[in-house]
């Protein structure tokens, strides 16, 4: 059998899903892939397999999955301590370090995951890359919309040496996408290697207009592929 993208992301989910427990605080992320825990956390607690969960969506689409689901959840403010998240990615290195945001919901992530005891990132194997960027795919940045067109200038001229081209990212309308915090997202195309991650990290942040970026390095405390095969496996 060949199983197709969804069929992994599937089952890469329902994995992730099995280490939660009764009671716990989870942080649901969101995208094709974190939609499938979500399903199956819902389900759970239908079954009274699972009790006592409280989730913290991290974008206005999981959270109205969720209430669909009639998952109780909460926020950061509440519960500034979360047992464990379960979210998808768009790249994966070798070193766990992860390209997320290209649903544009980066910054909610970036808080709900940073504040886990364990975020769980679930995968296809297409999401494996040998460094970020690596795709050829976008790495998302979360701009103010004051002035967008400065910002992502000396985004691209930051990473000039490697070949980037900055965009700004717009809607099926053709109008600025806009994230669920009223910003807009700028798209960085990379054709290179960044390098130092930590360094191009810190030097994103301290362009004004930059709200959030969507690396998440050293974020992920597992990583759960599946892969062609049905298989899946882990990366610690
Ligand atoms: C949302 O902003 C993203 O970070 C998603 O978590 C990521 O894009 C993975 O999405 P898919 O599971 O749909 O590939």
């Amino acid at each position: 059998v060949i199983l197709t993208q969804d069929e992994l992301k599937k089952i890469a989910a329902y994995k992730a899903v099995e280490f939660v427990e009764s009671g716990m605080v989870l942080g649901l992320g969101t995208g094709s892939t974190a939609k499938h825990a979500v399903d199956r956390i819902g389900e759970l607690l239908r079954q009274g397999k699972l009790t006592n969960i409280i989730g913290i969506p991290t974008s206005k689409k999981t959270q109205e999955q969720a209430i669909s689901l009639g998952i109780p959840l909460s926020d950061l403010d509440s519960h500034p301590t979360i047992d464990m998240a379960i979210d998808g990615a768009d790249e994966v290195d070798p070193h766990l370090n992860l390209v997320k945001g290209r649903g544009g919901s980066l910054l909610r992530e970036k808080m709900v995951e940073g504040a886990c005891k364990k975020f769980v990132c679930i995968v296809d194997e297409s999401k494996l890359v040998k460094y970020l960027g690596g795709s050829g795919l976008a790495m998302p940045v979360e701009v103010v919309p004051f002035c967008w067109k400065f910002t992502a200038k000396k985004l691209q001229n930051l990473f000039r040496d490697s070949g980037c081209v900055a965009k700004l990212r717009n809607d099926c309308k053709g109008e600025p996408f806009v994230t669920d915090n009223g910003n807009y997202i700028v798209d960085l195309y990379l054709k290179k290697d960044i390098g130092d991650l930590q360094v191009a990290s810190d030097a994103i942040l301290r362009i004004a207009g930059v709200v959030e970026h969507g690396m998440f390095l050293a974020m992920a405390t597992t990583v759960i592929v599946a892969a062609g095969n049905g298989f899946f496996f882990f990366w610690h």
